[in-house]
């Protein structure tokens, strides 16, 4: 055998999600107890007992790293983040914790138009450079895939100039991020009175620019009393997948509007938050095999009641991803600890639940088949944690327990 590049061993246990998340978590997160890992060409090669493993498999070229009796995992995924904007609202947080609500602080102009007036105004160096350290804190989580949205453009130049940053960002740390266009996240201000024609721009004009530069991977809105209706959200998802973007939703947020059944109906990749969904509402997701989105973080922060109901939406059978939703407005944390915590708090997913999640769940949420799961022949993106059960995460609330992150077979 061709030796590793890479061998990871002496660990509690490797877990490699080889299950579905049709049957028990417990299972499906499939635990080989002490087994080693072995990457090469930045894949998996190996997952078994080191007694077994084949001659010639640890040559002098092979890195060899010591568990020191922690448990391996696949990497985090994180399918929900706004990582890319200029500015800060910690004024708002303020408010908010003096009693204003969301949607008070926006009709008065604060909320996403705001963090749109900094985005507009800042140049794409400035949003890298404040990006940068974001993504690095996700990476320093065990993150190494996320997905991305724009949405504080709102106007064809600084859609565009946020997707172009994205890229950027891609060249410039291991984490792959993978963007989405959502251009309909709010009306912009400029076009209050006539929304119609942000519609169309949406429609007409910002859609066919990012797809000519292959800018998206997908399509989101923000479906809501307060943003964008559903027969809105339905003709820009549409004509987003028609120009190849797949249909992501910011579903049942703040008020039950219908989303989750737009989301079943377009046969989206997923339903995001969802913390007003209706039975209805699940059950139109799960017969279309949505994945659903929890993002139990900003319903912490912005100090919203109910959460999402976690438990429900997993007995109805539906994927279940989880993400931090990291966001100057209704999420400002990179902290994946927190939201593993908090899906178990108060989603009411147990710790094999929530891992997967974040892991697997949200992996299949962006199409990735070949992430979030330690199965020969995936991607090498894997993490040495400093405890001994995938079970210490959420319960040590908020405390990353990363020690060791790989991308690609490599250790970043
Ligand atoms: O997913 N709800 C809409 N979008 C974000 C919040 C964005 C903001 O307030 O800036 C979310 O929570």
């Amino acid at each position: 055998m061709e030796a590793l590049d890479l061998l990871v061993r002496n660990t509690s246990e490797v877990l490699t999600l080889e299950g579905t998340h049709r049957e028990p978590a417990e299972a499906a997160l499939t635990s080989r107890p002490h087994a080693c890992v072995g990457i090469r060409a930045g894949r998996i090669a190996y997952v078994g007992a080191e007694a077994e493993l084949p001659q010639g498999s640890v040559g002098a070229s092979t890195e060899v790293l010591d568990a020191k009796g922690g448990f391996v995992g696949p990497a985090f995924v994180d399918p929900h983040t706004h990582l890319v904007f200029a500015g800060e609202r910690s004024a708002e947080f303020d408010l908010r914790n003096q009693g204003a609500t969301y949607l008070e602080i926006a009709k008065a102009g604060g909320g996403i138009v705001s963090t749109v007036r900094a985005t507009r105004a800042a140049s794409e160096e400035e949003l890298v450079r404040l990006a940068l350290p974001r993504v690095q804190r996700l990476l320093a989580q065990g993150v190494t895939v996320a997905e991305v949205k724009s949405g504080y453009g709102l106007d064809v130049e600084t859609e565009l100039k946020m997707l172009r940053v994205v890229r950027r960002l891609n060249t410039m740390t291991p984490v792959e991020l993978v963007p989405t266009l959502l251009c309909a996240h709010a009306i912009p201000a400029e076009y209050r009175e006539r929304r119609e024609d942000y519609v169309r721009l949406c429609i007409d004009e910002i859609l066919p620019a990012v797809a000519n530069e292959s800018l998206a991977r997908f399509c989101d809105v923000f479906v809501e009393d307060s943003a964008f209706t559903v027969d809105e959200a339905r003709r820009i998802l549409t004509a987003g997948r028609e120009l190849g973007m797949q249909p992501r939703l910011h579903a049942d947020q703040l008020t039950a509007f219908g989303a989750a059944e737009l989301a079943a109906e377009l046969g989206a990749a997923t339903a995001d938050h969802l913390e007003q969904v209706t039975d209805a509402g699940l059950r139109a997701l799960a017969a279309a095999n949505v994945t659903a989105v929890l993002v139990p973080t900003s319903t912490l922060f912005l100090r919203m009641r109910p959460y999402a109901p976690g438990r429900r939406i997993r007995d109805a059978g539906l994927n279940v991803a989880l993400g931090t939703n990291v966001n100057p407005g209704s999420a400002m944390s990179e902290n994946t600890a927190l939201a593993l915590g908090l899906a178990c708090l108060e989603n009411g997913l147990s710790a094999a639940e929530a891992y997967w999640a974040a892991t697997r769940g949200a992996a299949l949420s962006l199409g990735l088949q070949r992430q979030g799961r330690l199965a020969v022949g995936d991607a090498g993106d894997l993490v040495l944690f400093s405890c001994a059960s995938f079970r210490h995460l959420p319960y040590h609330l908020g405390i990353g327990h990363a020690r060791t992150v790989v991308k690609a077979g490599r250790v970043v």
